[in-house]
């Protein structure tokens, strides 16, 4: 069954809206001179690595289009698998996942060879910032694949689902799974056309799927149920986002994490100016859950209390 949400529905669940997020949540607790730490996948693995929490392995960097000749087949050619993502991208934009090598090329997730030459223009198109946030000149990296436990196997199509945690004052507020769809091509962004689905923060599984604002509980290319999925390793999921507030030093972020097959839970990125679609996700609005918190802080809470207490209360 397909269900629009209306405008009215959405304020009766307490929905946020971009204002709101952007004065109440983002501005006052996501100091500026922060962002470049998020903004900035490379500075954003530096910072994990310091706080010793896992990230994908970062295979090497692109930074000027003289490196593409000189260094980028070198990187290549030593892994059969990878993923080049602009460090300063965001919404899935500019992220080119490889799965194989075939002896002309290589092999995405959706099947389609691409050439070496496509993958050179591809990091030209990068350094060029054709992705970056307000078009800054941008560096390609290249890192590891994930690979996906295979309790997601049934419902994310070719590409590594992500749980999303928007935390805040270091409280875990809400959650959702974004899987894959052949649309969203290898990647887990809402906008690329990949389905949401909320978490039940207490104990981790899914509640039902959102594509494209729309309900939707079955995944349209395996065709199986979205909710009632137990995600693996929940409490550590919560406790590695509520980690990422000291981390950064902001208040109000959304941690993004995979969960790698054999490496366990991964952070890949960090927002900080996290979508308005997970509300849409749960079915239920963050205002409520937000105030909730506001009414605690200043208890210090440890990260394994802060967390707790999100598990108890949502
Ligand atoms: N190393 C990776 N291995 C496999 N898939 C990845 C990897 N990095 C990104 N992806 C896919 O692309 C999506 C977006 O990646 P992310 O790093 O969060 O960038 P963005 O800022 O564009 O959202 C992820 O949700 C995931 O599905
Ligand atoms: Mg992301």
């Amino acid at each position: 069954m397909i269900k629009f949400i209306s405008p009215t529905e959405l304020h009766k669940l307490g929905i946020v809206g971009m204002n709101a997020r952007n004065r109440r949540f983002i501005m006052k607790n996501n100091p500026r001179h922060l962002y470049p730490l998020v903004d900035d996948k490379l500075e954003t693995k530096k910072l994990a690595k310091k706080a010793e929490i896992a990230v994908p392995e970062l295979y090497g960097v692109i930074e000027t289009v003289g490196q593409i000749k000189k260094k980028l087949h070198k990187i290549l050619d030593a892994h059969e698998e990878f993923v080049i993502k602009p460090s300063k991208g965001s919404g899935g934009n500019g992220i080119l996942v490889v799965v194989a090598k075939t002896p002309n090329g290589f092999v995405k997730p959706n099947g389609e060879e691409i050439t070496h030459k496509d993958i050179f223009l591809h990091v030209s198109n990068i350094l060029s910032g054709l992705y970056s946030l307000g078009g800054q000149l941008d560096t390609a990296m290249i890192e590891y694949r994930v690979k996906f436990s295979d309790v997601f196997s049934d419902i994310s199509y070719q590409g590594v689902p992500d749980v999303r945690v928007i935390i805040y004052k270091g409280y875990p507020v809400m959650g959702m799974l974004r899987l894959a769809t052949k649309e969203s091509d290898g990647k887990a962004n809402l906008h690329q056309g990949a389905i949401g689905a909320g978490v039940n923060i207490a104990d981790g599984v899914t509640l039902g799927g959102v594509c494209h604002n729309k309900v939707m509980n079955i995944h349209p290319d395996t065709e199986k149920t979205i909710s009632g999925i137990q995600i693996p390793y929940w409490k550590t999921i919560l406790e590695i986002s509520a980690k990422c507030q000291e981390m950064t030093g902001m208040g109000y972020i959304g941690v993004d994490i995979v969960l790698d097959k054999e490496l366990g839970p991964l952070i890949l990125e960090l927002n900080a100016r996290p979508g308005l679609g997970i509300q849409i996700a749960n079915n239920e609005g963050l205002r409520k859950r937000l105030d909730k918190i506001d009414a605690v802080v200043g208890e210090e809470r440890e990260v394994s209390e802060r967390v707790a207490w999100s598990m108890q209360n949502f």
